[in-house]
């Protein structure tokens, strides 16, 4: 698909002027590839890198790319190519939000992460020092284009960590896909084409259908934050030593713990979850360099957090995320939050 941009992205944008923006690691594998093909379907092509790592979602990244834009004299009719991870399709999407007031632009997604979630959904934007995403805006893209044979050159932890969210997706939203996911984890580490097409083609539905359905997260597109309100403080108190998706399995597993206290458990959801990430060669527990204070802290600091706590989703059943009195993200009490961080350390 990659060699083969130009004519996609033709059949939604006539010729015009386009910024690829990639990371130096990507844009040494696929960039010349999606340049090519871009220009021989008459596209007016430039180029901007920033160096891979989640560093580059930095206000210093993003106005070097402002100053591309400029050099490139994208006009508002132009169009921006995200070609690489979710660090390059937050950072590009958000300056395709924010350039001349919003331009449009196109997700070329290169890992399994940014196939199966982030690339999707139009969420864009970068970090403050202080935490995560603090700025950004919802700006979805026109095309997504999800080569899954770019994946073989992506390192194997990434690639594993990426699986999370289709775990995510399937416990959210699908229990016959989760069965999919449990019956093919041969498949699934080995990369093998026709599972990867599938995957990414159920997750792109599945998330498709919640952001649809509330593009702006005022209530419903909270489920996609499963296991996410622990995962992000993890994710951060290991001073992002774990992975996004390494930090989720943990939260996921967190969050059963607490549907399970609640006595909301009747099904073997919290043992097949944490069987299969185990599968999937993804902690189920949290790294003891970690200490309880320092994620309940973070936890109060949470960016959907309301009076200093935040709100947890919860299954109903493996595949349907609890809603009562229609919110989908519930109160729950500190003490259960710190009873099941203690367990998990
Ligand atoms: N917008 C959303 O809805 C959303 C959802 C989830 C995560 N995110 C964001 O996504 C980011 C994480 O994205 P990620 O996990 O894709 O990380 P990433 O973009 O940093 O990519 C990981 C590494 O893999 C390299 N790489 C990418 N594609 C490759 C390929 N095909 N072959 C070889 N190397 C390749 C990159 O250069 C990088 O070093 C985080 O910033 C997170 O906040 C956003
Ligand atoms: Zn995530």
């Amino acid at each position: 698909l990659l060699r083969e941009a130009g004519r996609h992205v033709a059949a939604v944008f006539s010729p015009r002027a386009v910024l690829v923006i990639s990371d130096e690691q990507v844009a040494a594998r696929y960039l010349g590839a999606v340049t090519a093909s871009l220009q021989g379907a008459g596209f007016s092509v430039s180029t901007a890198l920033v160096p891979p790592g989640e560093q580059s979602k930095s206000k210093d990244r993003l106005f070097d790319l402002y100053e591309a834009c400029f050099a490139a004299r994208l006009e508002r009719r132009s169009l921006i190519v995200a070609l690489g991870g979710g660090v390059v399709g937050d950072l590009a999407g958000y300056v395709a939000a924010s350039y001349l007031r919003g331009i449009p632009f196109v997700q070329m997604p290169t890992t399994l992460l940014a196939q199966v979630d982030s690339s999707v959904g139009g969420k864009t934007g970068i970090n403050l020092p202080g935490g995560k995403n603090l700025v950004g805006a919802f700006h979805q893209p026109s095309l997504v284009l999800s080569d899954v044979a770019a994946l073989a050159t992506l390192d194997d932890r990434q690639y594993r960590a990426g699986l999370v969210e289709s775990v995510k997706h399937a416990a959210i939203a699908d229990a016959e896909y989760f069965d999919y996911l449990e019956k093919n984890i041969e498949p699934l580490l080995s990369c093998d084409t026709a599972v990867l097409e599938h995957i990414a083609s159920e997750n792109c539905r599945i998330k498709a259908a919640v952001v649809a359905e509330d593009p702006t997260e005022q209530n419903k597109r909270r489920i996609l934050n499963y296991g996410h309100t622990l995962g992000h403080a993890v994710e951060t108190a290991s001073a992002f030593s774990l992975l996004h998706g390494e930090a989720v399995a943990a939260g996921m597993i967190a969050a059963g713990m607490l549907e399970d206290a609640m006595g909301l458990v009747k099904d073997e959801r919290l043992s097949r979850l944490r069987r299969l990430l185990e599968q999937l060669g993804q902690p189920t527990r949290i790294p003891k360099a970690i200490s309880k204070a320092a994620l309940i802290d973070l936890l109060k600091r949470d960016k959907k957090a309301v009076g200093q706590w935040p709100r947890f989703v919860l299954l109903e059943q493996l595949g349907r995320t609890l809603c009562k009195e229609s919110q989908w993200a519930h109160e729950v009490a500190p003490e259960a939050v710190e009873t099941v961080i203690e367990a998990l350390v």
